[in-house]
């Protein structure tokens, strides 16, 4: 690529990153900040001995992700885990998410297993309230305070979590603020794989039953 190309795509990819926030702003849901690392660092994580556990704790579950980002790690995160299913739910980025997703699980010879998988262009609240109860594994990464609209929609999302998640499987926040409160919650950290001198911060909450079947395997990884 040129670099006259490469210029403008840049300006062109920040054009649409501030129309996208400008969209955000004026519907009061939440900020479409340009996805990071985040969830891609927890399916590199879920790749290396240590992280494998993760495997145990997703497989057979309907995964769901919520501001999952325009990147597909979200479903490769699920699919590596032999998850039952995948749920992107992201409401500013859903058109990149589906394009992602399609070219990720259709690139030929791709490792990764295929999975049923959707994109729900949804904020979180929204796409939670209309969730059955005692169902899902919820899993969000880089959900910082800045991203949401503000305490209340925090805490209308927490309690969500609570009720959604199926009892013996965890909410997995990776480097975000969620924190559904009468959940126990334990802290991990780890190197991660593709730099190894950043710390990344998974927490993981869970009810008595979560603990109780994980709580041996979890054992292992905390400091
Ligand atoms: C920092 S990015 C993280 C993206 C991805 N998880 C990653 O680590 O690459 C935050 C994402 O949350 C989305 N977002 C913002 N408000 C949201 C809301 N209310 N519900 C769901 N997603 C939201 C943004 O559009 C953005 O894609």
């Amino acid at each position: 690529m040129s670099g006259d190309s490469e210029t403008s795509e840049s300006v062109s990819l920040s054009r649409d990153w501030r129309e996208r926030l400008s969209v955000s702003r004026d519907l009061g849901t939440g900020f479409a900040a340009p996805g990071g690392e985040f969830t891609r660092a927890l399916y590199e994580w879920a790749l290396t001995d240590q992280g494998g556990f993760l495997k145990d704790l997703l497989a057979g579950r309907r995964v769901v992700e919520l501001g999952a980002g325009m990147m597909p790690y979200g479903y490769a995160l699920a699919a590596t885990c032999g998850a039952r299913n995948f749920v992107a739910v992201e409401p500013f980025y859903a058109d990149k998410q589906s394009l992602s997703l399609s070219t990720f699980t259709g690139q030929p010879g791709q490792s990764v297993p295929r999975i049923p998988y959707k994109v729900k262009d949804q904020d979180m609240l929204a796409y939670l309230q209309e969730e059955a109860d005692d169902l899902l594994c919820v899993v969000a990464c880089g959900i910082e305070d800045c991203i949401l609209p503000g305490a209340d929609y925090r805490a209308r999302v927490e309690s969500e979590i609570r009720r959604v998640l199926e009892p013996d499987a965890f909410f997995l926040s990776s480097h975000s603020d969620l924190y559904p409160k009468d959940l126990k919650t334990v802290e991990i950290t780890y190197l991660r794989p593709s730099k190894p001198k950043v710390r990344d911060r998974l927490r993981l909450h869970g009810a008595k039953d979560a603990f109780e079947r994980y709580g041996d395997r979890i054992k292992d990884l905390l400091v």
